[in-house]
């Protein structure tokens, strides 16, 4: 089934052809000038063993190179493919394949590769591993968007149940992006985070609109339904397999740095960062925007209520961080100053800052 080749002399790479065809062989032979039936050492001494599969099903030729790794582990193991199918070659490379040679290879591309193979360079074929690579970029990019798509549909949602109070999810999930670069860039880089931050509040689809839009006083009944949000919007996302952030967000985006937050009361660093950063911007949003039951607040005040409950109801930590990053302009405040009357005011039994 197989010989060996010693391409442009007893010098040079010792080349073992296991299931060779008769084009491949008259390849490899045009490649390296000269065939050599049993070269010096023979096959044990191979540097490069070459596996033609182009004969064979997938599973049987993934099968070929997994053998002939496991006989020539020190060798460079390279397969002539008919196919880039990228199953197929994903297969081979798991199996052990250095790299892979199209089938129609020129002579001079095999000689290539052998050069690269004497020099100790990394074998990959390009032309070979581009359409698997370009079928991955293609599925993440497709998972990608349709994680976008819900995100928005989900935004949509919540902005068509709760119009008095949606139309802040981009300006508060823009200066989240500002405040989480400011303490750590990494996060401030992800979109999931940004996802966390559009759909926040999505659990208020289970939230009766004359509770979310009441112009006075929630009662204590309706707070309770209120306060629900979180876990409902947690229990929206779940199934839709986004990123664990974005969850995160969902479900802990009114827990208070002092326990005394929703739903389960977590304290501190308990509660995940990309919460805590957001539930700070998410107060200072709601503080600045007008109500049904408030005016809003003037951001200079909306600050100094921030500042107030650092510690309380928000990390320290974080707080710092929009102060620094407000004073070095590298965080900036969009908030309108809506001074349009307002009805009446709520009260609501939480903190000022609590942008429910
Ligand atoms: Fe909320």
């Amino acid at each position: 089934m197989g010989g060996v080749y010693a391409p442009g002399g007893a010098s040079e790479t010792p080349i073992t052809l296991l299931r060779a065809t008769a084009a491949t062989r008259s390849l490899l032979v045009a490649a390296v000038g000269r065939a050599a039936l049993d070269g010096p050492g023979g096959a044990d001494a191979a540097q490069v063993v070459v596996v033609d599969v182009t004969l064979l099903p997938t599973s049987e030729a993934v099968a070929a190179v997994a053998a002939a790794r496991a006989q020539h582990a020190e060798a460079a193991v390279l397969v002539v493919a008919a196919s880039a199918e990228p199953a197929l070659v994903g297969g081979l490379l798991e199996a052990g394949a250095t790299s892979l040679l199209p089938a129609d290879a020129t002579p001079d591309q095999v000689r290539a590769i052998l050069a690269g193979v004497r020099a100790g360079a990394p074998l990959v074929d390009l032309r070979m591993v581009r359409p698997t690579l370009d079928a991955h970029a293609q599925h993440l990019a497709v998972l990608g968007g349709r994680d976008r798509a819900i995100i928005e549909s989900l935004a949509a949602a919540v902005e068509a149940k709760d119009a008095v109070t949606s139309r802040h999810l981009h300006e508060v999930s823009r200066l989240a992006c500002q405040l989480a670069a400011e303490i750590t860039p990494d996060l401030a880089g992800r979109e999931d985070f940004l996802f966390g931050c559009l759909v926040h509040d999505v659990g208020k689809i289970g939230v009766p609109e004359a509770i979310l839009a009441k112009p006075a006083a929630l009662n204590e009944a309706e707070w309770a339904v209120m306060r629900r949000h979180p876990v409902t919007g947690a229990d929206v996302v779940r199934p839709l397999g986004l990123a664990p952030m974005v969850e995160q967000i969902v479900l802990h985006h009114h827990e208070r740095w002092d326990g005394a937050g929703y739903p389960h009361g977590l304290e501190a660093q308990d509660i995940p960062l990309e919460a805590r950063i957001f539930s700070v911007c998410d107060a200072l949003e709601a503080m600045t925007a007008t109500r049904p039951y408030r005016t809003a607040m003037p951001v200079h005040d909306a600050l100094a209520e921030v500042h107030a409950c650092s510690g309380q109801q928000f990390d320290p930590s974080v707080v710092s961080a929009l102060e620094r990053g407000l004073d070095r302009g590298r965080i900036t405040l969009a908030a309108a100053q809506d001074t349009a009357p307002v009805p009446r005011k709520r009260t609501s039994g939480l903190v000022g800052c609590d942008p429910a």
